[in-house]
């Protein structure tokens, strides 16, 4: 089975004591060591996912594998993708001082987004980044100037909307015509003229599209590689140029619950190579940058149970358990309604209690911060250590401070051993970037 279609990562185990475990570490052992809620990362299982991709697609020649940094960025996970031999595909400064910082060579990574500022493209510039994927217009003339300041090249590629709506999220579908990013297709040769004719410190290298996140239908890629590769053929046709780069953008879906069924990466990686076979002779260098079929699986967030509620909906008894976290270290259930599987830790209790239908809430202050609605656990009780699986991606990365409320520790565990690879917040943290003017002082 690949790893984006097991719903646990491929550690997890039970010990003599009854309790779940992740790389060899005892979850309830974790959450008493680091506290809740605490992000867990298995590195085994983000090490073989990474493996399974680079497997998959070695029939290229000439494949860069990019790790969408955006999915979770930090500076051990970098360092873990970067030991795998992946590139890096970044989108903000943030990201890019990150890579910069773990050693990473910067010539692997490329530069995305929408709204990239001035500030964002010169250091991206200073830090020789090796593709800025240029999405409008106006960053074509930024980036070209800024360029021109500093006597540099910027090799690049242009962000297309392909005009792919795919079966996802709305709020995670990138590739339909009526999307925030990049040139739609009638746009095209507009922007080629001016980097042929204007731009002189720009050099067009290839094209890039990403159509959206969380897709399980491998017909969206091949019909994007078709649009691609078009694209590519027809626009050195036309301009006379030699564009051999084609950057098909995130990876394949994951299972977060027992209802998904995404397909395997090995045959994302065939429909991809049937595609590109099918509509080009000359195959370019193509880029993939995966961030939530890397990450997710190798991922599970440690929660304690508080607080309980019962409401009678004219007849009906819905219970609610209350966790130590919720909407901001994972915001996805209430951003677009994802869905989660989470088991309770120390499994003796499954044949002392009864089960029970319960919805898992947050601690947020927020009606809408409801972590899992329905789900079947043995009757839980406060002070109970709950897991809930596949939040490697988009979780803490897109965690905030609500309620200023501290962000969550993050642990790497691997062969029993666990290091922390995020401090959890302190409440001076909380503090830290608060100014009281001299006015208000006391
Ligand atoms: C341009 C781009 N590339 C790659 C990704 C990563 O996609 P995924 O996490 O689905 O693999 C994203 C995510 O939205 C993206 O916007």
């Amino acid at each position: 089975m690949s790893v984006n279609q097991s719903l646990k990562p491929i550690t997890i185990d039970t010990n003599s004591e009854n309790h779940l475990c992740v790389g060899g570490c005892d979850m309830i052992e974790l959450a008493k060591e680091y506290g809740t809620p605490l992000y867990v990362i298995d590195e085994q299982t983000l090490r073989s996912v990474c493996k399974e991709y680079k497997k998959s697609f070695e029939k290229y020649n000439n494949i860069k594998m990019m790790y969408a940094s955006k999915a979770l960025c930090n500076s051990a996970v970098t360092r873990i993708m970067d030991e795998e031999g992946f590139g890096f595909d970044t989108v903000s400064a943030g990201e890019i001082y990150t890579v910069y910082k773990a050693g990473v060579d910067m010539s692997k990574v490329l530069f995305n987004g929408n709204n990239k500022s001035r500030k964002e493209l010169e250091m991206a510039l200073d830090y020789n980044v090796g593709r800025f994927s240029v999405d409008n217009f106006y960053e074509a003339d930024l980036l070209n100037s800024i360029a021109n300041e500093k006597n540099k090249i910027a090799d690049i590629l242009l962000r297309l909307t392909p005009g792919i709506e795919c079966h996802t999220h709305e709020y995670i579908q990138t590739g339909q015509i009526d999307s925030k990013f990049g040139f739609d297709l009638s746009q095209v040769d507009e922007i080629v003229k001016l980097i042929k004719n204007k731009y002189v410190n720009l050099r067009l290298r290839g094209v890039h599209a990403h159509i959206g996140s969380q897709i399980f239908e491998l017909k969206s890629f091949s019909d994007e590689v078709e649009i691609l590769i078009k694209e590519i053929a027809r626009i050195n046709d036309k301009f006379m140029l030699d564009l051999d780069e084609m950057n098909i953008g995130g990876g394949i879906g994951v299972k977060y619950t027992e209802a998904d069924n995404p397909p395997n990466i090995k045959d994302l990686a065939d429909v991809v190579a049937e595609a590109m076979h099918k509509y080009s002779v000359n195959i370019p260098t193509i880029y993939i940058e995966p961030g939530r079929s890397i990450i997710s699986t190798s991922g599970v967030t440690l929660y304690t149970v508080g607080s309980s509620k019962t409401v009678n909906l004219d007849g009906k008894i819905k219970k609610y358990i209350a966790v130590d976290g919720g909407m901001a270290d994972n915001p996805r259930p209430s951003m677009y309604q994802a869905e989660y599987v989470a088991d309770v830790v120390n499994t003796a209790v499954l044949k002392e209690r009864k089960k029970e239908n319960v919805t898992i809430a947050g601690r947020f202050c927020e009606s809408g911060d409801i972590l899992i609605k329905d789900i079947e656990l043995p009757e839980l009780k406060a002070g109970d250590i709950i897991c809930v699986y596949n939040t490697g991606a988009y979780n803490y990365s897109m965690a905030s401070n609500y309620n200023r409320v501290e962000k969550s520790a993050m642990v790497l565990v691997n062969n029993s051993q666990s290091d922390i690879i995020v401090y959890r917040e302190s409440l001076e943290d909380i503090i830290s970037h608060d100014n009281i003017p001299s006015r208000l002082r006391k």
